[in-house]
């Protein structure tokens, strides 16, 4: 068999999927093809050429997607990630493969050298990895994945691995990186947030001198088209903010940068949660961390809701407080159990208004305000649309009980998916492709939504588990409500 069959060598019942006649099956199949194309053997990368090495938390949504077709490759590329893990707790941004040659990507493993300027955080010896972080997708993934095939998981002793290092990963945002000292965590750059040049950075980054343009030698505009990418001066102040915290050898608590971010401090709250599913799987009690997601879930609306604005900010820590820039990130945090009914109206009703335009001007919900000044339908995080933020946002509205709104984002984002051939992210308004095609998490979201399919006509009977999420209930119907 080859690898493609392989994984997709799956039970009967998911037919109307698997069938590659039906054009959901056709999607399914191409979408397998893309994961299969980006593996490495131990990992995929989201792009063979934008982005060859293990990136953090787009492994975390390859994970979620690969569990339908192949539970024991999404394990293992969680389990790689994990094994990059610092000392401190740490998951940094990027692992990088040491047969890719240097000049492939920038900026490669020579800039951060984590093995020397990491060894008092402790970043592993054995492996080059970036001295960043990423959203913490993970503890979610792991659970999700579990899910898939329980007998697997408990098979290879998955979550009792895997469990000690994603709380350990938790400790460290938590204990480390409150930079405010309000119980939410800050990011230090922002490519650890992931929206690299969203205008929400802006200002915090207007305060930060450029390194000269000639110190460095950016990669990506080999692949990608300079318009859909951040410009030089970004860069620039890319590269002095990774540069001052390489050479404070990774310390947290000094840096010139210092934000919180609702969707980063969502995907941890919705990871807490995960986390205390684990735990309770593992025999121990979820409880303390269930009530800890719920204060961080108060802190986040105490520290970054606008109730004016029927949307979250970001807070800047070094600056003048709410960066008032309207951004898909503040819309992520739909995706939380604990959020007031208030507030899931509010942030469902600017979703769908004139800022973000979600079933009336948009197709999937743009990663910046169309009326912004800044707005820019093609350039990375100022505008376009991107897979994984649809896909949270699916997630909330399905959560919250908006089906219909659920529906039909999870309709876009198929139909964008197949007709862009997996992009990297998209012109919001017409799906058109930009950055990179045969993107890897565009490709696994695409196959989670697929598999939801069933979840959508079969939740509709079930009852909603005690601390449920979006995703317990879709993973639930797959298995007829197995858990624990
Ligand atoms: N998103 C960044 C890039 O474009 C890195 O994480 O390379």
């Amino acid at each position: 068999m080859d690898r493609t069959a392989q994984l997709i060598a799956r039970p009967a019942e998911y037919t109307a999927v698997y069938d590659p006649t039906t054009s959901a099956g056709s999607l399914h199949l191409r979408a397998i093809e893309v994961l299969d194309g980006n593996w490495t053997g131990t990992s995929t990368v989201p792009s063979h050429g934008l982005y060859p090495h293990q990136w953090s938390w787009d492994s975390a949504f390859i994970a979620i997607g690969l569990r339908h077709v192949s539970p024991r490759r999404a394990q293992t590329e969680l389990e790689t990630l994990l094994d990059a893990q610092w000392g401190d707790g740490r998951i940094p941004h990027i692992v990088f493969n040491p047969s890719v040659p240097l000049d492939a990507y920038f900026p490669s493993p020579d800039f951060w050298r984590s093995v020397t300027a990491g060894r008092a955080a402790g970043a592993p010896r054995t492996v080059q990895t970036s001295g960043i972080v990423q959203p913490p997708v993970h503890a979610l993934a792991a659970w999700l994945v579990h899910r898939a095939d329980p007998g697997l998981s408990r098979a290879r002793g998955f979550l009792a691995r895997v469990y000690p290092r994603l709380a350990a990963w938790h400790r460290y945002l938590l204990h480390r990186r409150d930079l405010g000292g309000g119980g939410l965590v800050s990011v230090v750059h922002p490519w650890e947030q992931g929206m690299d040049n969203a205008p929400s950075w802006d200002a915090p980054l207007a305060r930060i001198a450029p390194a000269p343009a000639r110190s460095f030698r950016r990669a990506d505009l080999a692949h990608g088209a300079p318009e859909d990418r951040p410009t030089d001066l970004d860069y620039g102040r890319y590269v002095r903010l990774a540069t001052d915290y390489r050479d404070g050898e990774y310390a947290d608590g000094r840096t010139d940068f210092a934000v919180e971010d609702p969707a980063f401090n969502a995907l941890l709250i919705a990871s807490e949660h995960a986390l205390a599913r684990i735990a309770e799987e593992l025999g121990a009690t979820g409880t303390a961390r269930h009530a800890r997601a719920q204060r961080l879930t108060a802190a986040l609306v105490d520290r970054l809701w606008d109730p004016a604005e029927g949307l979250f900010f970001c807070r800047d820590l070094r600056g003048g407080g709410l960066i008032r820039e309207r951004g898909v990130s503040g819309l992520v945090p739909l995706l939380l159990p604990g959020l007031s009914r208030e507030i899931v109206s509010a942030l469902v009703g600017t979703l769908r208004g004139p800022h973000f335009g979600v079933g009336a001007t948009t197709r999937l919900a743009p990663s910046y305000d169309l009326l912004g000044e800044a707005f820019d339908p093609h350039r990375y995080w100022r505008g376009p649309a991107w897979c994984n933020t649809s896909w949270l946002v699916e997630r909330g509205l399905r959560l919250h009980g908006e089906r219909a709104h659920a529906d039909a984002l999870r309709a876009a984002v198929l139909d964008v998916a197949d007709t862009s051939d997996f992009a990297e992210y998209v012109d919001p308004y017409t799906g058109e492709a930009c950055g990179a095609t045969g993107f890897s998490w565009t490709a696994a979201l695409t196959l989670d939504l697929l598999h939801d399919t069933q979840a959508i006509q079969e939740t509709q009977a079930t009852h909603r588990l005690p601390h449920g999420t979006a995703f317990d209930r879709a993973d639930s119907s797959f298995k007829g409500g197995d858990r624990g």
